[in-house]
């Protein structure tokens, strides 16, 4: 597959060189050996879910979609990037807004799975819970521990995630940016991610039903648009911030599967406790662009498209 070893190819020029787009330079590598013993076991278990996440007999159920948590976390979160999981730990506990209540590791590791990866929450402590939240620990060793009360991320990038630039940039676009959207994506993302954004291979979807759903993290135009601009393209990451606005209004106005909180619990039975005051919680492309005051049809300029 040619695709597949152009990326290759790209990933170890990444790899080699200072063109990897880190944003987070500030942060120390993560460690060089694993825990001993059954600890140890669990850190390399939680890895192995994190890069086979839809794959993984402890998690493959869970996932509804065709998506890993490498696909967003890079290297599986080793990565100095927006996304990195180095530091992520240290947060933890941390008040989330979305929940309204304090949430854990391993909390915010589960819920991924109902959003990002369009699936159902795994059961607190069950062995890839654990193996997730051992994982992400690991890659936090040695850093200080740095309560978040405002939200449940890093302190390394609390900062800087989203990028707060890009919101007025959302605000005011029109279907020219949809438009030119699409042409950079033709020109630029397309040959990994596929013509209609189904993926192949190693290169993830970004929309259909293989990919993430409207209450992911990813779903959120600002936050997509921040995690592109150091991210993507793979290898390459060269959008301009407006560029990034305008890729993004294009990929995330195509269809999706809509997410509705309920639909992505296990039976009560089986749940275990879920640790949230928020139990009702809908959004769908529509919802998503109006929070922004667009009007999702008017941006496509195509009232056919549901
Ligand atoms: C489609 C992209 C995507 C996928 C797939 C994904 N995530 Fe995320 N994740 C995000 C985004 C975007 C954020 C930031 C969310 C926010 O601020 O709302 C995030 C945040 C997180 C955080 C908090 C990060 C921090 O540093 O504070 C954790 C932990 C996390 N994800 C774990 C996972 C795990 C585990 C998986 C796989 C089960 C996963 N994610 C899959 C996009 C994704
Ligand atoms: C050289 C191939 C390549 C190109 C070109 C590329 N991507 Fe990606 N993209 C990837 C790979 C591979 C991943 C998953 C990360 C990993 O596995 O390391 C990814 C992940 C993503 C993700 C998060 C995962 C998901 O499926 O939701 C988004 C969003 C994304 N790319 C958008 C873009 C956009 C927008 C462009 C064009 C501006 C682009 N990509 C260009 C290879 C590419």
């Amino acid at each position: 597959m040619w695709k597949q070893s152009k990326w290759i190819a790209v990933l170890a020029v990444t790899l080699a060189g200072p063109a990897m787009a880190g944003t987070l330079p500030s942060l120390p590598n993560p460690p060089a050996n694993y825990p001993t013993g059954e600890l140890g076991r669990l850190v390399k278990l939680g890895e192995d879910i994190i890069m086979h996440t839809d794959t993984h007999p402890l998690t493959k159920d869970l996932v509804g979609n065709k998506l890993q948590c490498t696909s967003c976390h890079l290297q599986g979160g080793r990565a100095k990037t927006i996304g990195t999981f180095i530091g992520t730990a240290t947060a933890f506990p941390a008040f989330s807004k979305r929940e309204k209540t304090v949430q854990t590791l391993q909390d915010r590791i589960n819920n991924c799975f109902m959003r990002s990866m369009n699936g159902k929450r795994p059961i607190i402590d069950t062995e890839a819970s654990v193996a997730m939240a051992s994982y992400v620990t690991w890659l936090s060793e040695g850093l200080p521990v740095a309560m978040n009360a405002q939200k449940p991320v890093t302190p390394y990038y609390s900062g800087t995630w989203p990028d707060k630039e890009v919101v007025p940039l959302i605000k005011k676009a029109t279907h020219a940016n949809y438009l030119n959207g699409q042409k950079i994506y033709q020109q630029r993302c397309q040959s990994c991610h596929g013509e209609n954004g189904q993926g192949a291979g190693n290169f993830p979807p970004l929309w259909g039903n293989g990919a993430y759903n409207t209450g992911a993290g990813m779903s959120k135009l600002e936050k997509m648009t921040s995690w592109l601009e150091p991210n993507m393209p793979a290898g390459n990451a060269n959008l301009t911030k407006q560029e990034a606005v305008d890729v993004t209004l294009f990929i995330d106005a195509q269809p999706r599967p809509s997410f509705n909180l309920q639909d992505h619990l296990l039976p009560k039975s089986e749940m275990g406790y879920y640790n949230s005051k928020v139990l009702k919680e809908k959004h769908d492309v529509r919802s998503n662009f109006k929070i922004f005051g667009l009007d999702v049809d008017a941006i496509r300029g195509d009232r056919r498209i549901r």
